[in-house]
């Protein structure tokens, strides 16, 4: 008899929206919510987060509750490429643009577009032709989402978001969802020209809900409350180490500690090898004095690094923001992600 192999609910894509999504319901209804707003309190959204830690899938989850709706164009842009360009590209293609034309029987050449050969009008700057294709949806009701996962503070999106601004200024319906790491994040807000994003809220994405991680465990396994708990904190509620832990566990039909060492080896090639590699050698120094120090406290690993108050703090700060550090209680300090202790001490 032909054995049936069920399908593993876990996933290890990065990007794709997970069959076992979980939490992240406010983050993602705030977004909407403003967005769809008559009068929305901002345009732009950022989020920002360490690797991993489900930027991509949920700004995925947004962008597609706003396409099912027709009044809204959604546009996924790439940071590697002039965005103004792209932008007028993806929307002149876009069947709810390219119906308003037909209704009002325009042509696309009159945006400046080009599309039909010896148009007199010639539109050079895209720039101005995004604006005239704006200002028509505006007009018509339409609502345009652009999404730009994976932000880099390059020409291309310094470009884009300050002619973005001049858009918003217009008041055309125009909403702009970014995902970047912290640091990219802060060099764009701190870019001249760019300040107008500081006012731009900032979601940072933390751990999941041990609650929901649990309960998707015990659910998919079958475990008892106390195994669901332990194999939940294994995860500290790391998104990508949920479904990594799901996928081995799933796959090798055992329980979570015999299957560390697959775990440990994931972790480290996938993400924690890439994070390592953009630390400083002081940000690292740190982390390894915090790794043997038994108690984590902020005064013994300042003592271990043997650096001044002043000086430790701009490592710690520096490493709190990034988010691979927390603070559980005044004077400690923690690691956010699973196994880093472990990692780290490998680690040269
Ligand atoms: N809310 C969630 N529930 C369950 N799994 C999730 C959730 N968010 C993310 N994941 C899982 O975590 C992993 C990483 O997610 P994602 O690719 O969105 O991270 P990211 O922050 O965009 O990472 P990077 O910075 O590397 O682009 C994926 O395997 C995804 O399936
Ligand atoms: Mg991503």
């Amino acid at each position: 008899m032909k054995k049936t192999v069920l399908k593993n609910p876990y996933t290890l894509t990065f990007g794709r929206k997970p069959e076992n999504l979980i939490g992240r319901n406010q983050e993602i209804s705030d977004i909407l919510e403003c967005f769809q707003n008559d009068a929305p309190e901002y345009q732009v959204c950022m989020l920002t987060g360490l690797r991993g830690v489900g930027k991509t899938v949920c700004l995925t989850a947004v962008a597609n509750e706003f396409r099912q709706d027709k009044n809204w164009l959604v546009a996924d842009l790439s940071s590697e490429r002039n965005l103004i360009d792209a932008l007028v590209a993806e929307l002149a293609g876009h069947q709810g643009f390219l119906s308003l034309l037909k209704n009002a029987k325009l042509k696309l050449s009159a945006f400046g577009l080009g599309l039909e050969l010896g148009t007199r009008e010639q539109i050079k700057d895209n720039a101005v032709v995004l604006d005239r294709i704006l200002a028509k949806l505006t007009e018509n009701g339409k609502r345009v989402l652009v999404t730009l996962d994976e932000a880099v503070p390059n020409r291309f999106v310094r470009e884009f978001v300050s002619q973005f601004q001049i858009y918003i200024r217009k008041n055309y319906n125009v909403f702009l969802l970014m995902t970047g790491l912290h640091e990219n994040i802060y060099d764009l807000q701190n870019a001249k020209t760019m300040t107008f994003l500081y006012r731009a809220p900032k979601i940072v994405l933390g751990p999941l809900n041990m609650w929901l991680i649990e309960a998707n465990y015990q659910k998919v396994f079958g475990l008892s409350d106390k195994d669901a708990h332990t194999m939940a904190v294994l995860t500290k509620g790391y998104p990508y180490a949920f479904q990594l832990l799901g996928y081995l566990c799933f796959k090798e039909q055992k329980k979570c500690d015999d299957v560390l060492l697959e775990f440990d080896a994931y972790l480290g090639e996938y993400v924690y090898d890439k994070i390592w590699t953009e630390l400083s050698s002081m940000d690292k120094k740190v982390l390894h004095a915090m790794a043997k120090s038994n108690n984590f406290k902020v005064n013994t690993i300042r003592q271990m690094v043997n650096m001044e108050s002043s000086t430790f703090s701009v490592y710690r700060q520096r490493l709190l923001k990034k988010g691979i550090l927390s603070v559980p209680e005044y004077g400690c300090l923690d690691f956010v992600l699973p196994r880093f202790k472990e990692y780290v001490e490998k680690m040269e």
